[in-house]
Order: C-alpha cells, then sequence, then structure tokens
C-alpha cells in the first residue's frame, strides 16, 4: 500500500513528454526539435471526426464509444498496434477526449516495476483512460499485475518481503486501458485476449495523405497547389508523421527562396535536397536495400546482420524500415532472412543477377519468421 501512495508517482510521464516521438533515423532527424514536437502536438487531430483515413478502425471505434456512453460505463480497454507514426498516441487522446475523460499516460520502458504500476493503477479516478505507449516492453510482474486489473479491476499490492509478505487486494475503479504496440506479435497472448477492441493501423494512401497535408497547411498558414501536395503525400511512406515533417521542411525552402505559392517543383527541389527520394524512402530505407544488395547479394540474411550492416538497432530496421519496404514490393521476409525484390535492385538502378533472382522465388512464410 505504501508503494502505491508513494510520491512521484513512478512510471509517468507528463502529457508534453509523451508527445515522445523516436528521432527518425534519416537526414530529418536533427530537426526533431523541442519546437517540431510542439508543432507536431499542434497538428494532432482532436476528435475522431477530424482524423483522417483508418476507415475501418474509425468507425469500430466509434460504435465501442458510442455504445459505452450510452450504457453510462467506461469503454473497453483498446490496443492499437502497428508501424510508427500512423496515429495511435493521437487515438489514444482522441478516445480520452471523445468520452470526457482525463487521460493518464505512460510506458511500458517506464513501468519496470510491479510497484510501479500498482503506483498509476491506484490513483486512477472513475472512467480515467490510461494509455500505456509500447506496451510489448513492460516488464513480467507488471504485466501480470495488469491482467488483473484489466479484469476484475483489482490490484494485489504485495507489502512486506519473503516469508512475511502479504498480499493486500485492493479495488480500483473502472477504467479504460489503451495499449499502443508497434509490434503486436511480442504481446503475450493472455493480454492481448483481455483487450475488448484491437485497432491495427495500416500505412496511409497518397489520397488520405494529401487530407492530411491540407488540413496542416490550413493550421500552418501555407499556400500550395494541388499537385504540390500530391508530391509531398507521395513521398510521405504512407505515414502522417512524415508527411506533416516533410510539410514543415519544405515550408523552410519555400520561405528561404522566398516562394508564396508551393508546387511540384518547389515540393521535389526541397524534399531532394533531404534525400527523401521520389518513392518515399529516406535514408534508412535505402541504406537497407543498398546493404541487402551490395552486402549480400540480395540476401537472404538475418535481420540481425542486416541490422548490424546498417549500423541500427534490429528493433529500428523490423519496426521502422521493413513495414514500409515490405508493402512496396521492395523487400521481402522468408523464413531463412531476408531479401531484395527485384524492384529493390531496379530502384537503385542495379541489375538483378541470375542468383538473386533464384532467391527471391523462395516460397514465403510470414509465420516461420524466426529473428
Ligand atoms: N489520421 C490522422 N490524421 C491527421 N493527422 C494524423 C493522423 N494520424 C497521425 N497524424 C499526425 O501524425 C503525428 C504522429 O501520430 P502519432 O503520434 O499518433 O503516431 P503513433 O502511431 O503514436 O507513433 P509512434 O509509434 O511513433 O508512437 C501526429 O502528431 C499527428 O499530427
Ligand atoms: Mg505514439
Amino acid at each position: 500500500m505504501e508503494q502505491a501512495q508513494g510520491a512521484g508517482l513512478p512510471g509517468q510521464i507528463s502529457l508534453g513528454a509523451a508527445a515522445r516521438t523516436p528521432a527518425p533515423p534519416s537526414g530529418l532527424a536533427a530537426a526533431a526539435e523541442p519546437e517540431e514536437r510542439e508543432l507536431e502536438a499542434a497538428l494532432r487531430p482532436k476528435t475522431l471526426d477530424d482524423f483522417v483515413g483508418q476507415e475501418r478502425v474509425r468507425k469500430q471505434l466509434a460504435l465501442v464509444l458510442a455504445a459505452s456512453r450510452i450504457r453510462g460505463r467506461s469503454a473497453d480497454h483498446v490496443l492499437m498496434s502497428g508501424p510508427p507514426g500512423l496515429g495511435k498516441t493521437t487515438l489514444a487522446m482522441i478516445i480520452a477526449s471523445e468520452m470526457n475523460a482525463p487521460l493518464r499516460i505512460s510506458s511500458g520502458p517506464a513501468i519496470q516495476h510491479a510497484g510501479d504500476l500498482a503506483a498509476i493503477l491506484s490513483s486512477l479516478t472513475e472512467g480515467e483512460v490510461l494509455f500505456l505507449d509500447e506496451i510489448h516492453r513492460m516488464s513480467r510482474p507488471a504485466e501480470e499485475m495488469l491482467y488483473m486489473a484489466m479484469e476484475d479491476y483489482r490490484v494485489d499490492i504485495i507489502v512486506g518481503k519473503g516469508a512475511g509478505a502479504t498480499a493486500i487486494p485492493l479495488e480500483l475503479p473502472p477504467f479504460t486501458l489503451v495499449g499502443a504496440t508497434t509490434r503486436a506479435g511480442l504481446l503475450p497472448g493472455p493480454l492481448r485476449d483481455r483487450f475488448g477492441f484491437t485497432g491495427h493501423l495500416e500505412f496511409y494512401s497518397v489520397a488520405e495523405l494529401e487530407l492530411v497535408l491540407r488540413r496542416s497547411a490550413g493550421m500552418l498558414d501555407l499556400k500550395l497547389t494541388s499537385a504540390g501536395f500530391a508530391e509531398i503525400a507521395g513521398r510521405s511512406r504512407g505515414t502522417p508523421r512524415i508527411a506533416n515533417r516533410l510539410l514543415r521542411r519544405v515550408r523552410d525552402w519555400a520561405l528561404v527562396h522566398g516562394i508564396e505559392t508551393i508546387d511540384t517543383s518547389t515540393a521535389s527541389a526541397a524534399l531532394d535536397m533531404y534525400e527523401v527520394d521520389a518513392r518515399g524512402l529516406d535514408r534508412l530505407d535505402r541504406s537497407v536495400l543498398e546493404a541487402l544488395v551490395n552486402k549480400f547479394n540480395g540476401g537472404p540474411v538475418g535481420l540481425s546482420t542486416l541490422a548490424i550492416a546498417v549500423g541500427e538497432e534490429p528493433e529500428t530496421v523490423e519496426t521502422v524500415a521493413e513495414p514500409f519496404l515490405v508493402r512496396e514490393g521492395l523487400l521481402g521476409r522468408t523464413p531463412r532472412g531476408r531479401i531484395a525484390m527485384p524492384a529493390a535492385w531496379d530502384h537503385l538502378g542495379l541489375r538483378m543477377p541470375g542468383n538473386a533472382v533464384a532467391a527471391a522465388m523462395l516460397p514465403f512464410d510470414e509465420d516461420d519468421i524466426d529473428d
């Protein structure tokens, strides 16, 4: 109990810090500074109606929220999964505001001990929304405490140590847990099953990204032609965060060059300068493909070896670069490792050697990937 009431609520972070954006591993990384983060927060849609795209998830979520409002209960627990920058944190904030409920924010890595989680849970108020970002990185004991909290709105607080330790049960007010993860596959089954609704966010179409950009340009008071919007949207890797970031870089370029209305040529000149290619690949994406092709003759090569070759963590390669490269048909994941698809050789302006073609023809089995 003492643990639960201790000051400072370990594991919690403030709302501002929660707009925590892992620095993008690209030439634009240096730009993700505090002012940029503020801007990112300002551009966040505040309601479901403002939230562009993800039609399916949006409709399903709207239904879940409407039903719980009618029943006068807190909403069922919600899990958001998908690659970085697609709107998981944004949706968590929207859930709280649509439910007219306060929002508490923490993250898996911040919760190292069950006590950290107990402190947060025991201070929740009725109906509060608890957002746990990167929920797959929570410690085991905390995870087990969360099972009971989610299902029975109860936690056992352990007081004392060893043989004299006793568990004091503590009732919790009904709350809504919103978990976010870029690696849904890493969540243990029992945790996944306790969410009443799972929304899987997909990459956005170019048309949807144009809408995101139009909305942001309106808020930033920028003038762009339709083709200008399309040019930026096409290079945004299907990701609203990237679309907004590229828009700000193009804005800088236009400002310095005294350009009032941003058209295709302004947008493409600016983005070329920032090493975002016509297909939207950034430096990390390209170095992954280049390593695959130049160092491993197109693969197959294991994820960790590939990550070392580009000087990144395997997790970064897997969650940041790969989902997009796979979707674009540039990279394949096989049981024996990663391979460069014919389109990757094409994109790099190289001819695919015969033996690499043979490797690319091997059967794929996504379920059978070991690393
Ligand atoms: N559907 C959307 N419509 C408009 N803007 C969006 C949308 N989704 C995301 N954004 C913008 O993209 C930015 C990043 O979104 P968000 O922080 O929610 O991503 P995330 O999925 O939580 O990423 P991470 O996995 O890195 O935490 C937000 O600041 C917001 O401005
Ligand atoms: Mg987030």
